[in-house]
């Protein structure tokens, strides 16, 4: 197995000659390193089952299988499926997922560190995600601006993007949004916090699912820090050419692995609607989203 960093760009390494079937326990963690310090690693040339991808997965820590079960696979549910191209006549999965900048399960209580992405049918056209690295994005923030968000909380849902299930249909919408809220309430975690396997300050909001900050008894702040820290990070640029937005392109066979700590994502957008298949397994590390104590 080899490593090579992607040198051009800040973000990225390639990984060669990786085997789940005869990894070493040092493999997996000369990846998971990469992971977190490279924040995308692309595994080369994987011919994988869907049986296989999850015991791959399950090398690095503990699936999460999505709590929609639209969403699952039909032979195994905790791979998430993201499909506009029926099968046998079929739906499976659900089309369009993820148009909007996100950590995945930033709306849950408990997020894991590690999304991985094994595109099925990959688009002629309109190829790869965008991303943004909110530590670096932390990083560069303009000093008043790092020191209006300090000590802040945010709260996230995912109520705004929450997606209509067939079975919704002829349901009242309210009816809808009040099981969303119960099902899975909002959550409260800090606005910034440390990685915990790198020690960089991550600047946890996202523009689809961070609803509002607060301060430390819970109070709403009245001021537009929230849009202002979404503009300053790139998320509102449409054009997609901020400087901190990096669009990673993928092939056939590639596995993309990811640190959903620090990264946000967003599906690119289409203009034609290509056909777009990819399976996905999330994974929890040896630690939490963050040290509670920290
Ligand atoms: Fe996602």
């Amino acid at each position: 197995m080899q490593i090579k960093e992607v040198t051009h760009t800040e973000i990225g390494a390639t990984v060669e000659g990786f085997d789940h079937a005869t990894a070493s326990a040092q493999d997996v963690d000369a990846i998971k390193e990469a992971v977190y310090t490279k924040k995308i690693v692309v595994l080369k040339d994987q011919h994988l089952e869907p049986r296989q991808l999850l015991k791959l997965g399950q090398l690095f820590g503990r699936p999460e299988t999505y709590y929609e079960p639209m969403y699952q696979h039909p032979e195994v549910e905790e791979i998430f499926v993201s499909s506009n191209v029926p099968k046998d006549g079929k739906q499976i999965g659900v089309p369009k997922t993820g148009k909007f900048w996100h950590a995945d399960y930033q709306f849950m209580p408990d997020p894991f560190g590690l999304t991985f992405i094994y595109p099925q049918v990959v688009p002629e056209k309109n190829r790869g995600t965008y991303f943004i690295d909110m530590g670096k994005a932390y990083e560069q923030l303009p000093e008043d601006l790092k020191k209006e968000v300090s000590g802040t909380f945010s709260q996230h849902s995912v109520r705004k993007y929450f997606k209509i299930r067939p079975s919704d249909v002829y349901r009242p919408i309210s009816e809808v949004i009040e099981e969303v809220d119960t099902k899975t309430p909002p959550v409260v975690k800090p606005s910034t916090f440390l990685h915990p396997m790198t020690g960089e300050t991550i600047l946890y909001i996202s523009e689809g699912f961070t609803l509002g900050l607060e301060d430390a008894d819970g109070k709403p702040l009245e001021t537009d820090l929230l849009q202002r820290l979404f503009e300053a990070t790139g998320q509102l640029d449409d054009t997609f050419d901020h400087p901190n937005i990096h669009l990673q392109t993928f092939e056939k066979g590639d596995l993309l692995v990811w640190d959903n700590r620090s990264l946000i994502h967003r599906a690119r957008h289409t203009t034609t609607p290509e056909p777009t298949v990819s399976f996905r397994v999330t994974v929890h590390d040896a630690r939490k989203l963050y040290d509670e104590a920290a």
